[in-house]
């Protein structure tokens, strides 16, 4: 089907070829930087290059660049199949296609030269925070337009969650970027010290919530299924579960502020939601992985469909860690450690990633009329990386509970045991295996990008008519 036909394939498609391409960008920055934290030589004391601004470029480019091309993409994709409708407006589709490279590309400019307003996930300055709203604004348009001119009466789950991400992103995007210019490239935020962390971190933990879970789980209610040849486990459970993990997520921001000068209600309100999140958060999980009861014989064969459930199963792992690391006494052990970046990637390599990049290898080949080149690549791409976000996690774990055991260390007469220094040098041989797990993710990514490429180029049409929308709702 193309796009003279019933759907608007065109932006999909150019959303889809994107989050190959950011994603290599990013990942590349990403293991760039973990060469510098392991070899600090690497800075090469140009300005342009050093940790400080290319690590901003690594988590916009990973979550905004290739997360946010993916949402695009798949939602665009889910909400024309589900809602058996053509997207309302081709030209305002381009225009959020040709809007969100633009922002992309502001931001490989700016983070390079510093530019940037100082809050993390939210350090693109106040012009380019103004053009992000008018794009979304019309991603907004678009999605719900679509929904409504939908020819079947029931809106399937997958669109309930990228409906909630699409609002609350506008929400959270607008609130925490309010602020008065004080010349073309600065401004002062309107908050002011702990009111300003909090809404910081209001935002920053939802933007883990809804920019890297809400739409991610859209994807899973609709390829999961789809790949599994099955409905869903249970469509009472995935309201539930909608309406449970919204409802919650909102509330758990303080557990970035523990022991900071945010009230202590606020911080023990935030553990206490982020606790009760466990069970929404695996709620999902669990209907997503028995989505295969009865087909688990696909997991031997179907490499995409692997990669989806191992894709849950380090969200249900990432989604147990975070609210244990929310409770107050194992966060004083965690906080500022390597730990964190290991829930970090756990979730964003073995989640967001894995179930992103599941996603484009069941649409692409659709998309554009053709068998994939090479299920052995896949096969090849799937246990590259896997071993790729082990070695990674694991390196961070040990290193990130050894500096907080390090730290806390102290002598008989109460002076510290270690030097932090000495805890910066025990960290070296995990950096080491962090930037080669982050580098095998990489060329599994790489491996991924060639099979496309010659999918996309080759000459190998669609054999078996393409399974349309089936069971899903
Ligand atoms: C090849 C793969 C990757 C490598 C080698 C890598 C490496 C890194 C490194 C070295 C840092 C800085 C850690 C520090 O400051 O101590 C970092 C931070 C971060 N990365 Fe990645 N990364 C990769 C992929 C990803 C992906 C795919 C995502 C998201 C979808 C992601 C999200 C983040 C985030 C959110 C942070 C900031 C964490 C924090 O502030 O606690 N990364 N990454
Ligand atoms: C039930 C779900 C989750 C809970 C309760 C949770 C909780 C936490 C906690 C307590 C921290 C450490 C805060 C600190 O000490 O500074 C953290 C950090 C983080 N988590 Fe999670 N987490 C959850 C799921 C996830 C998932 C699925 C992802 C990724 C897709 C993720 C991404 C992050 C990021 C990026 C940070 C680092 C933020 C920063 O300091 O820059 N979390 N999370």
């Amino acid at each position: 089907m193309t796009d003279s036909g019933t759907y608007n394939y065109t932006v999909v498609r150019q959303f889809a070829i994107m989050t190959i391409v950011w994603g290599i960008v990013g990942m590349l920055v990403g293991v760039i930087i973990a060469a510098q934290l392991a070899w600090p030589a690497l800075n090469l004391d140009i300005p342009w290059l050093t940790f400080g601004r290319l690590r901003p470029l690594h988590t916009n480019a990973v979550i905004f660049a290739f997360g946010g091309s993916a949402l695009f993409a798949s939602s665009y994709y889910i909400v024309q199949h589900t809602c058996h409708a053509r997207l309302c407006s081709d030209k305002l589709a381009a225009f959020t296609f040709w809007g969100w490279q633009t922002i992309i590309v502001c931001a490989a400019i700016t983070f390079p030269l510093g530019i940037t307003q100082g809050k993390e996930y939210a350090e693109l300055v106040w012009p380019i925070d103004i053009l992000i709203t008018v794009v979304w604004v019309a991603y907004a348009f678009v999605f719900f337009g679509t929904v409504m001119k939908r020819k079947i009466k029931h809106i399937y789950v997958a669109n309930w969650f990228f409906a909630a991400f699409i609002l609350t992103i506008a929400v959270l995007h607008i609130f925490n970027n309010l602020a008065i210019p004080t010349s073309y490239l600065h401004s002062y935020s309107i908050y002011a010290g702990v009111q300003d962390a909090m809404v910081q971190w209001w935002y920053g933990h939802n933007a883990v919530g809804f920019f890297l879970t809400a739409g991610f789980l859209g994807m899973m209610y609709y390829f999961v299924p789809k790949l599994a040849g099955r409905p869903v486990y249970s469509y009472r459970l995935s309201i539930v579960h909608f309406w449970a993990l919204t409802f919650t997520y909102i509330w758990a921001g303080p557990h970035h502020l523990h022991y900071t000068a945010l009230p202590d209600w606020a911080q023990s309100l935030g553990m206490v939601m982020s606790i009760i999140l466990l069970a929404p958060s695996w709620g999902g999980m669990i209907n997503g992985i028995m989505t295969l009861s009865g087909a688990w014989h696909k997991l031997r064969t179907d490499p995409v469909l692997r990669m989806m459930i191992v894709s849950l199963s380090f969200y249900g792992m990432s989604t147990f860690e975070g609210p244990m690391m929310a409770i107050k006494t194992v966060n004083a052990l965690s906080h500022y450690t390597d730990w964190t970046i290991g829930h970090v990637h756990s979730g964003a390599l073995g989640w967001v990633a894995f179930i992103s990049l599941g996603c484009m290898y069941y649409m692409i080949p659709r998309l554009y009329g053709r068998t994939i080149y090479s299920v052995k690549l896949i096969e090849v791409h799937f246990w590259i990386s896997t071993i790729g976000i082990v070695l990674y996690i694991v390196a961070m774990w040990v290193a990130g509970i050894m500096q907080g055991l390090m730290w806390r260390a102290v002598n008989d007469d109460g002076t510290l045991t270690y030097s932090f220094v000495e805890s910066v040098d025990a960290m070296h041989p995990f950096y080491i295996i962090r930037f080669l797990g982050g580098g095998l993710f990489l060329v599994g990514t790489l491996v991924m990008a060639y099979n496309i490429w010659k999918t996309v180029a080759g000459s190998k049409p669609i054999t078996a008519a393409i399974p349309e929308p089936v069971g899903a709702h």
